[in-house]
């Protein structure tokens, strides 16, 4: 169902001229470019990706792809904690003021991601925060970051991978900030959040709610139940970011499991994001044209899913190129593969930034 043809794309690109009425950044005077942010744009949603400045800024036709086809970026990396202050009280926001104003200048939205995360918090402030339970610490670093990007940032990913289905308790990830503060520590981070950004909408992301198994059933359960405790509670959560690091391994994918989810979080009132799309290859070793038709299946029919629930407002791919994209470090490459075809291929645009069925079967499901 989602085998899109260079033709069908073309037919596409011929109804344009109504598309190209919906204003768009990078649009240059009269000609017509494939784009996925035109495309969610004529269906309510936007859509955009992760980005780093230093690679935009490296190689002009990644800028060209952002530039074409984002209407927001989500900071791979330069809003984290450790990437701010990598040593107490030292702080380096040339990188995320970058690309701040890279958005800006070209009437991009941005995305605050991400406060309180386990994996990026510096280990001084991990040490600090064991040793002393003090809080002024997660005031100070929220106060120091969520002020300075109040005109550019509306929406932050204030908690990262809270749940944890296997070691957690309660569902909770033991982290540096459940040891200190305890199970409480997420409504308190949103409730520092709200006092930093009054205007921003709030939201929680988090990854594994896709498939069809035991762990992930538990971990859509615990989600949904700890959204509809905060929210009993009255915190301000205003979203739940949904990954959606796609893995072929993990199919076949069941659109009623995902439905359903999105359906459940959107009834408690909450808005939601699909934040981090990609997808993990299972055999690399097949023929490029037969991996590139099982990823932009996989896309086709989540991304179809997901925007069947009015409640999703935007789709952000981790990345646009396979070239950069953070999966290269998680998957096994075979040794026999030579060149790109070793690179997982899980992202839109291929390593040359030649789009790929990835990018014509999102285009396809953004559209209708
Ligand atoms: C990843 C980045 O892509 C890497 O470059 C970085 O080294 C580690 O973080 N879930 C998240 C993202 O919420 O922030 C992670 O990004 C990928 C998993």
């Amino acid at each position: 169902m989602f085998q899109i043809s260079r033709r069908r794309f073309l037919g596409g690109m011929i109804a344009a001229p109504v598309l190209s009425a919906i204003p768009f950044p990078s649009a240059e005077s009269g000609t017509v470019q494939p784009s996925l942010a035109r495309a969610a744009h004529s269906n309510g949603r936007f859509f955009g990706a992760a980005a780093r400045i230093d690679q935009i800024d490296a190689e002009p036709a990644l800028r060209a792809a952002m530039l074409r086809d984002c209407a927001c970026l989500t900071p791979e990396i330069h809003l984290k904690w450790d990437s701010l202050e990598p040593a107490p009280g030292q702080h380096d926001f040339a990188p995320a003021d970058g690309l701040a104003d890279f958005a800006k200048a070209n009437g991009l939205k941005l995305r605050g991601h991400t406060l309180l995360w386990e994996q990026s918090t510096p280990d001084w402030a991990r040490r600090a925060i064991a040793r002393d339970k003090d809080w002024s610490l997660i005031e100070r670093h929220f106060g120091t970051v969520m002020p300075r990007y109040r005109s550019r940032i509306d929406e932050w990913d204030v908690v990262n991978e809270p749940i944890d289905s296997e070691h957690g308790r309660g569902g909770l990830r033991r982290n540096s900030f459940f040891r200190a503060f305890g199970p409480d520590y997420i409504r308190r981070a949103l409730d520092e959040a709200h006092r930093h950004a009054p205007g921003a909408l709030l939201m929680i992301n988090d990854y594994g709610f896709d498939y069809d198994n035991p762990v992930e059933e538990d971990r859509r359960r615990l989600m949904l139940r700890l959204a509809e405790r905060l929210k009993r509670e009255g915190a301000p959560l205003g979203g739940i970011g949904v990954q959606a690091h796609l893995d072929l391994s993990k199919g076949p994918f069941k659109p009623r499991i995902v439905r359903d989810f999105l359906r459940d979080l959107a009834g408690l009132d909450l808005r939601i994001v699909i934040t981090e799309l990609d997808v993990k290859e299972q055999d690399l070793t097949a023929p490029i044209e037969v991996r590139d038709a099982r990823v932009a299946a996989e896309v086709g029919a989540y991304v179809e899913t997901a925007l069947a629930e009015p409640a999703v407002k935007g789709i952000v791919t981790w990345g646009l190129s396979d070239r950069h994209s953070w999966l290269q470090d998680q998957v096994e490459q075979p040794s026999s593969l030579k060149g790109p075809a070793r690179l997982n291929r899980g992202l839109p645009y291929d390593s040359k930034l030649e789009p790929k069925a990835m990018y014509w079967t999102l285009r396809e499901a953004l559209l209708t």
